[in-house]
């Protein structure tokens, strides 16, 4: 059991001992050449073999199924194409008759879609295929060779086929000619036995006519993927495999802790996304020349295709979370900041750090305790001696309004005194071997077994074991955090689980690997609700679990953060296409650690990381056991008044962040979003990952390398800008422009035409914020007009669904600035209200405005009238008193539960 320890102990340092050591890791990790499905249908054009059966084609309202023929092998493949109302096709295809291959599980999924469908009308047919429209999609099937072409509004999107590359291997009988790997594959030691043999799949999409696509994570790479076919930058695909990539490398194809088989295809006018919903190993590659061909190749499953046709990004997101959910609304604490390392090592640690940040005055709301808090790395335990007294631990915290985490992982020690293992032993609860018994393996504690949380019996069970009575030593204000769920098992094939290990159902680990990491968030999340139910029947607790592994339907489970990566500042650079890629992808409650897991940051590092930081959804700092303490008081005074001056702007921010949350709880929008994404229109910004949109309304661009005194900050076309800090205007000179920059901050500005809603006084947690009052900055457009929302409910339980939440739209036109109630279809009308007040209101971009006006304010319930004066002023509480830029309403006094009128007059 030592040697196990010290195994994954020296994995997990290997990337200290070892910094970049590129030829390691990628012997450690498969190649598409290596690994039998992927190399031999890559690049192999078998899709000429498949033709549709023209007498089975069959349209039946809303869907089209045909017979797809395998030529070569005399093979029938079932093809379904279904338009459904939410803006996507679905195309399946499986064995005819089916052999039960496997299918991802619908609550993967969300329901209700399946049955809202969509009309197919036949446009035309002839002997070689038939053309089909729905809505403003037009699908072309031709039959021999089989291709799909899709366009929208007539505008070419995606072809299926077109490079001749599907294909489909159909379920076979061995037999001695069977090249090697059909039915054994052995890699490092491990060997791979193949019951079923040969599934694979191959799919050729082509997005005809673009030059970006975006999507498919987790991978440190750029925001438009580069190409990894041919004489490419990348000569190997792109690969969605769940694994622990200790201390990864940035700039690289290779396939992290979570897989997202999304990807999304933009050019002028046309957005396009595809989803394929399978969960065993996939590779994806990238080609391109006049149009991105892709070719994606998964190791088992069936073709479950969706195209989302909804022709802009914001709307090929929301039909996406049609299908894969939302973002669960987090609770507010969550989107404080966390403070956590490897490890804190006793309550008088923590209580040292915690009263650090007070001492400090540095904002913060949550204390997170790693591995070796716990007895001998049994979860929901506690080691005695470091924390004898967790519970009054937990209260001391709590009493200054904030959270602690811990974390727990799925391996589960094998030692028949710890409860979680006997108890889930008896039960038959673990992951099975090959030969049916219970998968043994390592991991932090030696000998592990693996829950089968596949199970929704062994979910539910796990979720029992989150209650205060189960859970010794935890109370309500402790919540979780899910490690080396892809999962990580030190001693086995690419440090994961065997493909041939067998979960419920019988079904192999090799056909739902990348479910492992999601199941789990899921039932230890289950576990949260369910202690919540108990501590507040009527409200309930939203759970809090942060997971590194994940998969689709992530969202609505809770976060994700993008596991080790290192203090350098290539690592700080590429956390922002990686998590614009989330937010593209679905999953937007995402975050990289704060100044680098591994090795040591320096001063400068580590302030440039929180200036960029307090942006990340998930805003949490992290280091790895062996690494120099570095909270953020440890680095000098001038270093720490710009780490509390980041991290107070953070907090200042939030009423912003929780609003567009809401928006991805609704409607799937990301929280951060490419500069594209907001600007459609601008080809220049398609592959342009430095800088991003907070919303739409502030644009960031983070300082990714060290001594840095200028920056070029490219400012999108058809907008106004203002500095952030000082309210200026940007001067509308060139799309490109250089700007200065010192140690204090990093250029970040509001877009016009935006209203966005702050809370500036300093507080130590966002529990202290409650009762603030707010501000709204509200930054004209060319035409003088502004708008822009806050969200509010009460920041914890799920009584909003019930419609206990205040939501407002701001409006600002004609002079005048407006509140009113935010109406949003198939959502219940908000009946919160709450004594808050707006308490100032600061204009930007107003025309010569700064003296000589006031403001004549309408209570809209009363109609009472009654006059402030406007002042020319400091943009934000935080900034130089002396500064004029903004036109500031002081003291307004405007209440955020109802509606009201600012109109700025002459006096
Ligand atoms: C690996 C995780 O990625 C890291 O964040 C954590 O500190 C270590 N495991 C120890 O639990």
């Amino acid at each position: 059991m030592r040697r196990a320890i010290a195994l994954g102990v020296g994995l997990a340092l290997l990337g200290l001992l070892l910094p970049g050591s590129l030829a390691f890791k990628e012997n450690e990790f498969k190649k598409c050449a290596q690994t039998s499905f992927c190399s031999r249908n890559r690049n192999v054009q078998q899709g000429a073999n498949f033709e549709i059966v023209p007498a089975s084609v069959t349209l039946n309202t809303a869907t089209l199924t045909a017979t797809l023929m395998n030529k070569q092998a005399s093979k029938h493949l079932q093809l379904t194409l279904t338009a459904h109302a939410d803006g996507f096709v679905r195309l399946l295809i499986d064995e005819l008759p089916s052999v039960g291959r496997y299918q991802v599980p619908s609550d993967i999924l969300v329901s209700g879609w399946e049955t809202r469908k969509a009309a197919i009308k036949e446009e035309s047919r002839s002997a070689n295929g038939v053309v089909l429209v729905t809505g403003d999609t037009k699908l072309e099937l031709n039959y021999a060779p089989f291709t799909l072409a899709v366009s929208v509004k007539g505008v070419p999107a995606l072809q299926l086929n077109s490079r001749n590359l599907f294909n489909f291997e159909h379920r076979r009988p061995k037999q001695d000619s069977d090249p090697a790997g059909y039915w054994e594959e052995t890699w490092m030691g491990h060997t791979d036995t193949k019951p079923k043999g040969p599934e694979a799949m191959s799919l050729d999409l082509v997005f005809p006519g673009f030059s970006h696509v975006y999507g498919i994570p987790e991978r440190a790479t750029s925001l438009s993927l580069k190409a990894t076919n041919g004489n490419a930058p990348y000569g190997e695909p792109y690969r969605l495999y769940n694994l622990d990539v200790f201390e990864y490398l940035d700039d690289h194809p290779f396939g992290l802790y979570g897989s997202i088989p999304v990807m999304l295809a933009h050019k002028k006018g046309l957005t396009v996304g595809v989803y394929w919903n399978n969960a065993a190993e996939m590779f994806v590659d990238v080609v391109k020349g006049r149009d991105v061909g892709t070719q994606w190749i998964a190791e088992s499953g069936v073709v479950d295709l969706f195209v989302f046709t909804g022709a802009t990004g914001p709307a090929v997101l929301a039909s996406y979370a049609k299908v894969a959910g939302t973002t669960a609304l987090p609770q507010l604490f969550s989107l404080g900041y966390h403070q956590c390392r490897w490890n804190y090592k006793d309550e008088a640690d923590v209580k040292a750090v915690d009263g650090g940040f007070d001492a400090h005055e540095i904002p913060y709301d949550v204390l997170w305790l790693d591995i070796e808090h716990t007895n001998g790395k049994r979860y929901l335990t506690w080691d005695s001696s470091l924390f004898p007294n967790p519970v009054a631990m937990q209260e001391d915290v709590a009493s200054r309004g904030r959270k602690m985490v811990t974390i727990v992982d799925p391996h589960v020690k094998r030692d028949s005194s710890y409860y979680i293992f006997s108890e889930a032993e008896s039960a038959g609860h673990y992951v099975k071997n090959k030969h049916g018994s219970d998968f043994d393996g390592w991991c932090w504690p030696g000998q592990s077994s693996y829950l089968d949380v596949t199970s929704p019996v062994v979910r539910n069970w796990w979720a029992q074991q989150f209650t205060t009575d189960k859970y010794q030593g935890s109370t309500k204000h402790l919540y979780i955090w899910n490690d080396m769920n892809e999962p990580s098992v030190f001693n086995g094939p690419e440090i994961t689980m065997h493909k041939d290990n067998l979960h419920y159902g019988n079904v192999e680990h090799r056909d739902n690997h990348n479910l492992f990491g999601v199941y789990y968030h899921m039932g230890t999340a289950d576990g949260l609700k369910l202690r919540g139910s108990q501590v507040d029947p009527e409200n309930g607790d939203r759970p809090f679990v942060l997971s590194r592994a994940f998969f689709s339907g992530t969202q609505r489970v809770g976060p994700i953060w993008t596991g080790d990566n290192a203090a350098q500042w290539s690592h700080l650079k590429v956390s922002v296409p990686m998590l614009l890629t989330l937010g593209l992808t679905g999953l937007p409650y995402s975050g990289a650690d704060v100044g680098g897991f591994f090795g040591n940051p320096d001063a400068e590092l580590m302030t440039r990381w929180y200036q960029l930081g307090i942006y990340y959804p998930f805003f949490r700092g992290h280091a790895h056991l062996e690494t120099q303490r570095r909270e953020p008081w440890l680095f000098g005074p001038d270093v720490t008044a710009r780490i509390r001056a980041a991290i107070r702007g953070r907090y200042a921010l939030l009423p912003h962040i929780y609003t567009l949350f809401r928006a991805a709880n609704t409607t799937g929008q990301p929280i951060l979003r490419p500069l594209w994404f907001e600007f459609p229109e601008q080809e220049d910004l398609y592959a342009e990952e430095e800088e991003f949109m907070v919303g739409s309304s502030m644009l960031v661009k983070p300082v990714t390398a060290p001594s840095t005194f200028t920056v070029d900050v490219t400012f999108p076309q058809g907008s106004r800008w203002y500095d952030a800090t000082t309210g200026a205007p940007v001067p509308p000179k060139t799309k490109t422009q250089r700007v200065e920059v010192n140690l204090n901050g990093i250029p970040v500005y509001y877009r016009g035409g935006s209203v966005v809603p702050r809370r500036e006084r300093p507080r130590r947690s966002t529990a202290a914020q409650l009762a603030d009052p707010y501000t709204l900055v509200v930054a004209a457009d060319d035409k003088g007009e502004a708008e822009g929302q806050l969200y509010v409910d009460d920041g914890r339980s799920f009584a909003f669904q019930r419609g206990l939440y205040l939501h407002r739209d701001f409006k600002f036109s004609g002079n005048k600035l407006t509140s009113t109630k935010h109406v949003e279809p198939g959502v219940p009308d908000g009946t919160l209200t709450v004594p808050t007040t707006i308490e100032r209101v600061v204009f930007l971009g107003l025309p010569a405005a700064k003296k000589g006006y006031k403001a004549v304010i309408s209570d809209g319930v009363s109609g009472a009238k009654h006059t402030v004066a406007l002042e020319a002023g400091p943009l934000s509480m935080a900034a130089a008193p002396d500064s004029t830029q903004a036109l500031v309403l002081r003291k307004p006094d405007l209440p955020v539960s109802h509606d009201w009128t600012v109109e700025i007059v002459q006096v």
